[in-house]
Parts: C-alpha cells; sequence; structure tokens
C-alpha cells in the first residue's frame, strides 16, 4: 500500500501533470519506440500516429491518481482496458518497461520540478497500478486457456467473404488446427493480427465478432478511405488467406432485460447486431444511425429479428434526415429500459447527454466507443 506522504504528493502534482499530460505521454511514445521499436508489434501504429492512444494513457493515468486512495473505483475501467491488453498479448514485463519510460518522461517535461520525491511517489504508484492490470490480465489469460481457448495468437484462414453494404462486408474465419473454438458472449471482439507487405511491424485490430459457431467466428469490417491498412488488406486479402487471432474478448455483451433498446452509430452497428441475435423475449427497440441506406450494415437482418420479436426498428440518415435527437430516442423509452449504445465518439457523446437529461439511470446505460476509450 502506497504511505499516506506519497499520496499527498501524487495528488499535489496531479494538476501539473494533467496540464502537461498530453506533452508527457508524447514524449514517452517517441522515446520509448525509438527504444524498443517491436512495442510497434503490439501497438496500433495509426492510433499512434492520430494521438489517440496518448490521450488514452493520460487519461487513465491521471485517473489512476485521482483515485489512488479508492482504486476499486478503477477496476470497471481497468478490466475494460485489460481484456483489450490481453487480446494483445501485454505482458507482466512490458509494465517496467513503460514505467520506465513514463518516468523519463515526466522528468524530461517538467525538468527540475520532477523532484526525486515527486518522481519516487510517481513510481511507486505506478507500480501499484501496474500490478493491478498484471493480476487482472492474468485471471484473463487463464479465462482465454480455459475451455477450447488458447492463450496468445493462433492461425485462422479467411474461409469466406459477403458484402453487407457498399463498404462493409463480412469474413468468416476458421483455425487452421480445427480445433472446436471457445463460445462468445455476444458484443464482444478479437484482434487480429497480420504481416502486411510495406509495413514494417505486425498490424493489430479488434473487430466485434458478429456470429459465432463452434468451427468458425464471423467479423464485419468496414472499408476505410485513406488510413485503413488492415481494413483494405482484408477486402483485397484471397479466400484461405491466413491471419492471427486471439481469443474473443471484451466486457460490453448483453443481458438479457424486460426492455431493451439498441442506438448504433455506423459501423459501431456490429456489436449491437450480434447482441439482438441474441434477444428472445422482451421489448425491443433499435436505432440505426448512417450517413445514407447504402452504408447502413446489416439492416434487413435487423429489420427481420426486430419484427420477429414484434419490437420497433427505425433508421436514422444523417445525409437526409440529420442527427439522432432526444425526442426521438425518448419515444422508445420506458421506465425500466436498458439501453445499449455504440457508435464514433462524437455520436457516442450526444446519446449519452440525451439520455442523462432523459434521466435513465447510468446503471441502464451500456456503451463502447469505438476506438481508444478516450474519455473514460
Ligand atoms: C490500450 C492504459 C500499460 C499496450 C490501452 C488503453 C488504455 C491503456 C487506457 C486504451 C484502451 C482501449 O482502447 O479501450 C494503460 C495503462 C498502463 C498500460 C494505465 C499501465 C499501468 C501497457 C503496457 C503495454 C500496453 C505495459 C505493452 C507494452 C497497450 C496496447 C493498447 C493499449 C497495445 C492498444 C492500443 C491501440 O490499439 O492503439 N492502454 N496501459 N499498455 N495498451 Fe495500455
Amino acid at each position: 500500500m502506497l504511505q499516506q506522504q506519497t499520496i499527498d504528493t501524487i495528488k499535489a502534482t496531479i494538476p501539473v501533470l494533467e496540464q502537461h499530460g498530453v506533452t508527457i505521454t508524447k514524449t514517452f511514445y517517441s522515446n520509448l519506440f525509438n527504444a524498443h521499436p517491436a512495442l510497434f508489434h503490439i501497438f496500433n501504429r495509426t492510433n499512434q500516429q492520430k494521438g489517440r492512444q496518448q490521450t488514452a494513457l493520460a487519461n487513465t493515468v491521471y485517473a489512476a491518481a485521482v483515485h489512488i486512495e479508492n482504486l476499486e473505483a478503477l477496476l470497471p475501467a481497468v478490466l475494460k482496458i485489460a481484456h483489450k491488453h490481453r487480446s494483445l498479448g501485454v505482458l507482466p514485463e512490458h509494465y517496467p518497461i513503460v514505467g520506465e519510460f513514463l518516468l523519463g518522461a515526466i522528468k524530461e517535461v517538467l525538468h527540475e520540478a520532477a523532484t526525486d520525491d515527486i518522481l519516487n511517489a510517481w513510481a511507486q504508484a505506478y507500480g501499484v497500478i501496474a500490478d493491478i492490470f498484471i493480476s487482472v490480465e492474468e485471471d484473463l489469460y487463464q479465462q482465454a486457456e480455459a475451455n477450447n481457448g488458447w492463450r496468445f495468437f493462433k492461425p485462422f484462414e479467411i474461409a469466406a467473404k459477403v458484402a453487407q453494404s457498399d463498404v462493409a462486408t463480412t469474413f468468416t474465419l476458421t483455425p487452421v488446427d480445427g480445433q472446436t473454438l471457445p463460445a462468445v458472449r455476444a458484443g464482444q471482439y478479437v484482434s487480429l493480427r497480420t504481416a502486411i507487405p510495406g509495413e514494417p511491424f505486425l498490424c493489430n485490430r479488434q473487430y466485434t465478432i458478429t456470429h459465432a459457431t463452434a468451427n468458425a467466428y464471423e467479423i464485419t469490417v468496414k472499408r476505410e478511405e485513406g488510413d485503413g491498412v488492415v481494413s483494405n488488406y482484408l477486402h483485397d486479402a484471397p479466400i484461405g488467406t491466413t491471419v492471427d487471432i486471439s481469443v474473443p474478448a471484451g466486457d460490453f455483451v448483453y443481458e438479457a432485460a424486460p426492455s431493451t433498446l439498441f442506438i448504433s452509430g455506423g459501423i459501431g452497428v456490429t456489436p449491437l447486431h450480434a447482441m439482438l441475435q441474441q434477444v428472445t423475449t422482451g421489448d425491443v427497440a433499435f436505432i440505426q444511425c448512417a450517413r445514407n441506406a447504402q452504408v447502413a450494415a446489416f439492416s434487413e437482418q435487423i429489420a427481420a429479428k426486430v419484427e420477429a420479436l414484434g419490437g420497433m426498428y427505425k433508421t436514422i440518415y444523417s445525409d437526409t434526415e440529420g442527427y439522432i435527437t432526444k425526442e426521438q430516442i425518448e419515444a422508445l423509452l420506458t421506465a425500466d429500459t436498458h439501453v445499449y449504445v455504440c457508435g464514433p465518439t462524437p455520436f457516442m457523446e450526444a446519446v449519452h447527454n440525451a439520455l442523462t437529461q432523459l434521466h435513465v439511470d447510468a446503471s441502464r446505460i451500456h456503451v463502447e466507443f469505438f476506438g481508444p476509450a478516450i474519455a473514460m
């Protein structure tokens, strides 16, 4: 446990670290990758280049510091990150390296303001936080290995490809070793890792499992303009191409409830579509937001499933109808509706604000950002 003096030092230095947070984490990543370029085999370089990961790590370190006297409060956020770390193969031995470069970056940016006392206090706090991650992640590795699973990655073959819309394709992935696959909870994702010609490091991405059987996982991938290195590679890859896959991960999963409303933005429809397929009873409504009908993936399957359940399905196409409104959400809410929301960050913020204004209790709001968890 941390001593009170250490806790006081941490708390006293949070404002200054917050002020320099993004510079510190940028310095940290740049020094880390210069010294350990092989870590790019684990990290998503597009996220690095866009600065997304800097923000995510900075936010987490401050959140940890703010809750340093009550780290249990962080456990839900830790679990979400730990799922991602486990799916990417982050290991205990990586933590001291990250710690060393984080501390080094604090020193480099704050200069003499970073006294030995301050650096020692943060080193101790980092150690406590890292130990929590390491132990939660070891549990997840053990769970991954249980029930037909495996610890890190194993090769899968692209067995089939089916276009879902003008921009999204479903890929069927089967394990090369032919073993039975572990069960998936609706909403979970896999990390996919592959070498791509012209890319200096292995590329990793996370994709929601849109359908699973004992022998195959399906993922649905949007073709990206510009920086979609992996998505474009997959779209162009011939049947029979192998990619590495880790055991399904993630705690954004569907729990049966008497009343459920799904609200998706863009390709965020994939986990919600997977969850909807699990619904067997109860009131259900689905709002699918997309730019237009051509890019709205799964709309036919969603409409058919909602109709079979006697529920409500509504599309909102921003090209012609604008963005989703509070009133449109309110029309589909009851006093006990559980709401599942997934989409890009600005969409999520707008929907979350609307739900809060509509007094939907936080325990009934289930959200997943697509991309790193920037706003934790
Ligand atoms: C992702 C925090 C240690 C590798 C993340 C995310 C956060 C985070 C907040 C974003 C999660 C999301 O996308 O939902 C932390 C904290 C750490 C830590 C607070 C230390 C206590 C490590 C270590 C490694 C690592 C030791 C391995 C070298 C990664 C990778 C990702 C990630 C590869 C995914 C990045 C991406 O896809 O852009 N981490 N992390 N992290 N972390 Fe960590």
